[in-house]
């Protein structure tokens, strides 16, 4: 595995995050939702760090492949707290092509909340499909496949304390 993030560079970087987001909402109550399953690290680091009320619900998106061969989006937001008039952070592991992030803004709207900022610990350059706009970003990084703090392979690495590029004599330990 290649690092591509140490522990202490991710720590920095939710640093920087943390300082923006508390400057930015100042003391006012914010609702942090951390959007499943790779962003739960992330969420876990980052609201240590804010110092604002902090309320935290979750979002549950995944892909799938429907009819048509294009992939679809199934965002579940049962387990959600009132949000009407509030302040939302939504929290995401990488910005990749947009799609999620996009769709779970979406399923939230609706949601009456007073505002909603979008937050990602990645952005992946190149990929983009949408015109969307990323409120706070902790690293911008090239378009490649990474996995750890949260990212997966096919459901394993997750528990990787940093960030990395799988190599190839990786996938052939894990076969
Ligand atoms: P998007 O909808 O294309 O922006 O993709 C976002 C989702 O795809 C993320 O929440 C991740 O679950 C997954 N993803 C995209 N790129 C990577 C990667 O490099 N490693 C692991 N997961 C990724
Ligand atoms: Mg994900």
């Amino acid at each position: 595995m290649k690092v591509l993030f140490s522990e202490e560079q991710l720590q920095q970087g939710i640093k920087r995050m943390a300082d923006e987001i508390n400057q930015r909402f100042s003391s006012e109550p914010l609702t942090v939702i951390c959007v499943m399953t790779g962003s739960i690290i992330l969420v876990a680091d980052l609201i240590r760090r804010l110092e604002m009320p902090v309320k935290l619900g979750s979002v549950h998106a995944s892909s799938y492949y429907g009819e048509t061969s294009r992939s679809e989006l199934k965002v579940d937001t049962s387990m959600l707290p009132d949000l009407m008039d509030s302040n939302v952070l939504i929290v995401d592991d990488i910005f990749d092509t947009g799609h999620t992030l996009s769709a779970v803004h979406q399923h939230i709207k609706p949601l009456g909340a007073a505002n909603i900022g979008t937050a990602v610990l990645l952005y992946k350059h190149g990929r983009q499909e949408l015109d969307f706009q990323v409120d706070f970003i902790g690293f911008e990084i090239p378009d490649q496949f990474v996995v750890g703090y949260g990212l997966d392979y096919q459901g394993i690495y997750r528990n990787l304390p940093y960030i990395g590029v799988i190599e190839s004599q990786d996938l052939a330990e894990n076969q």
